[in-house]
């Protein structure tokens, strides 16, 4: 299968690899696993006052395309409001990576990790959870 040259360039160059505290209570840290695969995703959120989205991280352990999926949600988080963030969607992740069909569960699990940081952020600051992750 061919890779498109956005996968390669976010899977030999990822942008925003690593780890935020997950003890300050302005971070939130999703973490999801895609039950097919075995593959594991963390993404982490820094969120400032305004509730804007002023760091993102991650780490993933899969395949090119969760790799490439997650450091463009990292690009795609920084700057954003949490309500901005959590309209992300994964289709959207799958046209700018033109993802084939069966990659798409990758970019499934960004949306998921960006919803379950999300959440993680907003419980942690006495908010409801807002949805229920997109389940495969
Ligand atoms: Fe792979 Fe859902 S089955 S992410
Ligand atoms: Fe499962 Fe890509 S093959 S996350």
């Amino acid at each position: 299968m061919a890779y498109s040259d956005k996968v390669i360039d976010h899977y030999t160059n990822p942008r925003n690899v690593g780890t935020l505290d997950k003890s300050k209570t302005n971070v939130g840290t999703g973490l999801v696993g895609a039950p097919e695969c075995g593959d594991v995703m963390r993404l982490q959120i820094e969120v400032d006052a305004n509730n804007v989205i002023t760091d993102a991280k991650f780490k993933t352990f899969g395949c090119g395309s969760a790799i490439a999926s997650s450091s463009l949600a990292t690009e795609w988080l920084k700057g954003k409001s949490i309500d901005d963030a959590m309209a992300i969607d994964n289709m959207d992740i799958v046209e700018e990576l033109a993802l084939p069909p069966v990659k798409i569960h990758c970019s499934v699990l960004a949306e998921d990790a960006i919803k379950a940081a999300i959440n993680d952020y907003r419980v942690k600051n006495g908010l409801e959870a807002l949805v229920a992750e997109k389940s495969h």
